[in-house]
């Protein structure tokens, strides 16, 4: 079989250890005493300034350096001649807190060719569809056929409910949205755009 047209949504595991995970969500949390930010997709939910990859926090330089090698990896399962060298990959970074009632309005990532979320922290006790990202489907005209082949690429929306650790990485252009937390534990995430410009 040889694929036409799909579009990859990748569930990585980043293996930052639990520990590691404590220290970030507590940088986090100090990060958010400081920055009132930004208004975007998000809905009751604190989204940070966009400088993560410049922050100087051990925890931050290690979730950018792994969400930079997990980039490297996935272009190389693509292209094992991919060199990462041959590239000037730039990032953007940010960090979003959802507390109860928190969301994420439908949107895509402009200007970028790859973006991914970290989820440093995900609620387990929850219902219904809490916790879960939601992609929209580009081609909308394969849901006839997946109503006979579902979970082949056809489906209209794909859901994912990632666990804390696991990176999901997905072209920008991909639209998606957050449904709401509807746990009195935060949900944390990391998330991150990058731009692979030639250096040639
Ligand atoms: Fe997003």
């Amino acid at each position: 079989m040889q694929i036409g047209f799909s579009v990859p949504v990748h569930v990585v595991d980043s293996n930052l250890s639990e520990e590691f995970l404590e220290t970030l969500k507590k940088d986090i949390y100090l990060v958010r005493d400081n920055d009132s930010g930004f208004s975007i997709s998000n809905n009751h939910g604190w989204h940070s300034t966009s400088d993560l990859f410049s922050r100087k926090e051990e925890s931050f330089r290690g979730v950018c350096s792994n969400c930079a090698s997990s980039i490297a990896s996935i272009m190389k399962s693509y292209d094992e001649n991919f060199d990462p060298e041959s590239i000037d990959a730039r990032f953007a970074g940010w960090i979003n807190v959802n507390p109860k009632g928190g969301s994420n309005m439908i949107h895509s990532h402009p200007n970028s060719h790859w973006s991914g979320v970290l989820y440093v922290q995900q609620p387990n006790d929850v219902t219904g569809n809490s916790g879960m990202i939601e992609f929209i489907n580009p081609n909308q005209e394969g849901r006839d056929l997946a109503r006979i082949l579902p979970k082949n690429g056809f489906d209209p929306i794909m859901r994912i409910r990632p666990k804390a650790g696991q990176m999901i990485i997905f072209p920008s252009f991909l639209l998606h949205s957050v449904y709401p937390n509807d746990s009195d534990q935060d949900r944390i995430t990391i998330a991150f755009n990058s731009l692979l410009l030639n250096k040639k």
